[in-house]
C-alpha cells in the first residue's frame, strides 16, 4: 500500500498498480482534458487509469472526475461524455452528470459563444455510502422563503399542495465557482471550494480520498483540512514541489 496523506510522484497507473483493492473511499481529480496541455510532455494511459480507480474503489465509493473537451477540426471531441460511458461499462453508476459553471472563463478567441463550464461525473460502486447534499438559504425575490415545487404542474401558487416550504434548499447540481487563483503556479489547478464541496457530500471524517492527477495538490488540501486521509498521485516533480508546499501551509481550523 502507499503510504497515506502524501503525494507521490511518478505515473499513476504504476502507482495505483501499488494499491489494494477496495481500499479508498472517494476519489476526486480532473485528468489532462484530450492534448490541450501536455504538463511536461507526460502521457497518460485513460483504459488502465479508470480500471484501477474501479479496482481500488470500496463499495458505496465515489468517483468525481471533471473534465472538458479539446476542439479539434471544428468539432468537440467528445471524449468526457466517452470516458463517463466507459467507466458505466466498467460496472459503476453514473450517478449525476453536474455541472461547473465558471463566472470568470478564461477568454478565447472563437466562432462559438465563451465557454464557461466543465463537466463533473460523479460515479459510483452501487449506491453511494455517503451523501451529504449541500444546502443553502432558501430566499425567493420578493421574500424570505422559497417555494419548492414538490410535484409536477404549472409554476404557480395553489392550495393543493404543490409547493413545500422551508428555509434552506438542496443544491442544484449546477455549481458556479470562481477560478480564483488556487494552484501556486499549477496551469490548471481546479478550485479548492469545489473539491471541498465533493469531499463534505461524499465522504466522512477520516476516510480515503484519493487523487491520481494530483498536480498543485488541491484534492489533499482539502481533503486534509476536513480531517480526511488523502493520497495524491502526480508525475511531473515540479507539480509535486508545488503540491507539498501547499500542504506544508498551516491547516486553519473550520468556523
Ligand atoms: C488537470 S491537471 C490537475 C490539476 C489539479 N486538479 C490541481 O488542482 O492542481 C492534470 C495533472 O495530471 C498530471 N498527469 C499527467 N499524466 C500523468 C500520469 N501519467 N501520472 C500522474 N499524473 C499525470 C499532469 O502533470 C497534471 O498536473
Amino acid at each position: 500500500m502507499l503510504e497515506l496523506n502524501r503525494i507521490h510522484c511518478g505515473d499513476n497507473c504504476d502507482l495505483l498498480g501499488k494499491m489494494p483493492r477496495e481500499c479508498v473511499d472517494l476519489v476526486v481529480t480532473s485528468p489532462p482534458y484530450d492534448d490541450l496541455r501536455t504538463y511536461g510532455g507526460h502521457s497518460w494511459d485513460f483504459f488502465g487509469v479508470a480500471w484501477h480507480l474501479k479496482r481500488v474503489l470500496k463499495p458505496g465509493g465515489v468517483i468525481v472526475w471533471v473534465v472538458a473537451d479539446a476542439t479539434k477540426d471544428g468539432s468537440e471531441t467528445g471524449s468526457s461524455m466517452e470516458q463517463a460511458l466507459h467507466f458505466k461499462r466498467l460496472g459503476l453508476n453514473l450517478h449525476d452528470t453536474m455541472v461547473w459553471a465558471k463566472p470568470n472563463p478564461r477568454p478565447t478567441q472563437s466562432t462559438r459563444y465563451e465557454t464557461a463550464w466543465e463537466y463533473v461525473f460523479v460515479l459510483a460502486a452501487g449506491k453511494p455510502k455517503t451523501v451529504n447534499l449541500l444546502r443553502e438559504p432558501a430566499v425567493s425575490a420578493g421574500g424570505t422563503r422559497t417555494k419548492h415545487r414538490s410535484t409536477g404542474g404549472a409554476a404557480q401558487d395553489n392550495e393543493e399542495g404543490q409547493y413545500t416550504y422551508g428555509d434552506t434548499k438542496i443544491l442544484r447540481n449546477v455549481w458556479e465557482i470562481g477560478l480564483g487563483a488556487d494552484g501556486a503556479g499549477h496551469p490548471a489547478a481546479y478550485p479548492l471550494d469545489l473539491v471541498t464541496r465533493h469531499i463534505e457530500t461524499w465522504s466522512l471524517p477520516g476516510e480515503l480520498v484519493l487523487d491520481p492527477f494530483s498536480g498543485s495538490g488541491t484534492t489533499a488540501k482539502a481533503a486534509k483540512t476536513l480531517g480526511r486521509q488523502f493520497i495524491g498521485l502526480e508525475v511531473n516533480p515540479e507539480y509535486c514541489a508545488i503540491a507539498e508546499q501547499r500542504l506544508a501551509q498551516e491547516v486553519l481550523a473550520l468556523a
